[in-house]
């Protein structure tokens, strides 16, 4: 369902319904974007800053697509008129980005009277954080959090209204608000959210705490969702939630993620299937089942590690051991010998001693990943870890960290080289900047290849021959 916002009655009542009551301020507020562009002789523009996980890129595109359907013009300068921070809290460095921004964005906004400043996402769930902006950055005009984004259009219309700063963070929510605008970056791939929050409480993460609960969304909801994007060209969905694994389980009829995974699998004109992110403890067979019998599932799966040592796993809380996740690797590679597996680490937990940290090694060794992001572990407050004893001085975790980034770069790229002098799928998805004539695309493992094609290529899935492994990507030769 698309609703045509000049259509839309604005003298009556003010919707109580969703997404009707969204459409109504849309109208509103694209009247007076109509109004100003006007008088001012120019279209209004937008610009957004997304940080964070795949899950705020989506939330971004979601926020655009309002944003463009009122009539703004988007534009990626921040000298806007509506400037959007979309944050992330996962670590403190990315908290810190945003607070250094913010000082350039003061000297814009007094260059431009229209200019208005917005802040949504992660860390505006954190109330001393509001507190803050409330205090020191008096120039933000609107503070929302994850839970209401749908709700732009409506604070946006409040704030042209008050003409005050606007503050709307939830707690939490049950809803889930369906049949909103969103902007694609790609026409060709888009990110599909079938679940939202997390119960994991894993003892380092602030996730649990700004996104909410765990909830699920209905497979029809999602199914018709990719349904609609194939028609519209999509060829490559990735299914995003913070533990897919446990997809589903408190539905009122509980289906498995295996279960929404086949039925992707039968959508018409979709080719690819991604998803993300996997915990190792609800990773199941019949998971590994359902990706070795698709075609259409990708040969990749980010399996996030954390740690090697069974004694720090405990403390994180993530309720597998190291053999466990040895043994699961085993399995999953048993079926899919050729799958790709990545990981996310953290090097510096509470308490991490120098034996934890080579057991850590140790699994990067056994398992061979073909990537893995590194974190040196960032204190959250509110956490439970943030209040545990033996945090670790800098010099060490910047050691260990050294250690190991130096391993898993030697690894991935003896690994990420295997496929080699074959011909493989490849979905090209953007043109080259540094090389012309090449265009870049991505393998079904997810490795990048570059190789000469035309513009026209893009968003389509062409036969590749790669030539040479570089390390972290392949040069390739387009197959007729
Ligand atoms: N839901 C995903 C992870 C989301 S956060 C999962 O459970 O796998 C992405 C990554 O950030 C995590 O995998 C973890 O490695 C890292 N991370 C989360 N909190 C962190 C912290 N406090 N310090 C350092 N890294 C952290
Ligand atoms: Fe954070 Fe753990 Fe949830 Fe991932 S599963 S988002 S690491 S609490
Ligand atoms: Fe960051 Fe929020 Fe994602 S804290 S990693 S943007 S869920």
């Amino acid at each position: 369902m698309q609703i045509d916002i000049d259509q839309i009655d604005l003298t009556g009542e003010v919707p109580v319904r969703e997404p009707e009551r969204q459409y109504y301020f849309m109208a509103k507020v694209s009247g007076y974007v109509k109004r100003r562009s006007e008088e001012l002789g120019r279209p209004m523009t937008f610009c957004t800053q997304t940080f964070g996980c795949q899950m705020n890129s989506r939330d971004s595109e979601k926020l655009e697509g309002i944003l463009e359907a009122v009539g703004f013009v988007q534009t990626d300068t921040e000298e806007a008129d509506f400037v959007l921070y979309n944050t992330c809290t996962v670590r403190e460095n990315a908290n810190l980005k945003v607070y250094g921004r913010l000082g350039v964005l003061n000297s814009l906004k007094k260059k431009n009277p229209d200019m208005m400043i917005a802040l949504c996402g992660c860390m505006m769930q954190e109330e001393d954080v509001v507190e803050k902006i409330k205090k020191s950055y008096r120039f933000v005009d609107v503070i929302f959090g994850t839970h209401n984004i749908y709700k732009l259009a409506e604070l946006l219309y409040q704030r042209l209204e008050a003409k005050k700063m606007v503050v709307d963070i939830w707690k939490g929510t049950d809803q889930v608000v369906e049949d909103l605008p969103a902007d694609r970056k790609y026409s060709f791939k888009s990110g599909v959210n079938i679940m939202f929050g997390c119960d994991n409480f894993c003892s380092y993460c602030i996730v649990p705490y700004v996104r909410g609960r765990e909830r699920s969304r209905s497979p029809k909801d999602i199914i018709t969702e990719i349904k609609g994007l194939a028609d519209d060209g999509v060829v490559e969905i990735m299914l995003l939630g913070q533990n897919v694994n446990s997809y589903g389980k408190t539905l009122e009829e509980p289906v498995s993620f295996a279960n929404l995974l086949s039925q992707a699998d039968e959508v018409e004109g979709l080719e690819r299937i991604r998803f993300m992110t996997s915990h190792p403890k609800d990773l199941s067979d019949e998971l590994i089942e359902t990706m070795k019998n698709s075609k259409k599932v990708c040969r990749h799966i980010h399996l996030p590690l954390q740690s090697g040592s069974s004694r720090i796993l405990k403390l994180m809380n993530r309720r597998y051991t190291k053999e466990k996740y040895l043994d699961l690797v085993d399995k999953i590679r048993t079926a899919m010998p050729d799958i790709s597996i990545t990981t996310d680490i953290i090097v510096g937990f509470p308490g991490e001693t120098e034996e934890d940290f080579l057991e850590t090694l140790d699994v990067v060794r056994k398992v061979r990943f073909d990537s893995a992001f590194t974190f040196i572990y960032s204190k959250r407050t509110g956490t439970p870890a943030a209040k545990m004893e033996d945090q670790i001085p800098d010099e060490v975790i910047k050691d260990r960290f050294d250690r190991l980034l130096s391993l898993v770069q030697q690894i991935s790229s003896e690994v990420c080289g295997r496929e080699v002098h074959t011909v493989q799928k490849v979905l090209a998805e953007e043109v080259n900047d540094h090389k012309e004539g090449y265009l870049t695309g991505r393998l079904s493992s997810n490795t990048t290849v570059h190789f000469k094609g035309d513009p026209s290529l893009i968003g389509k899935i062409v036969d590749v021959y790669l030539d040479e492994s570089k390390g972290f990507y392949y040069m390739g030769t387009l197959r007729p």
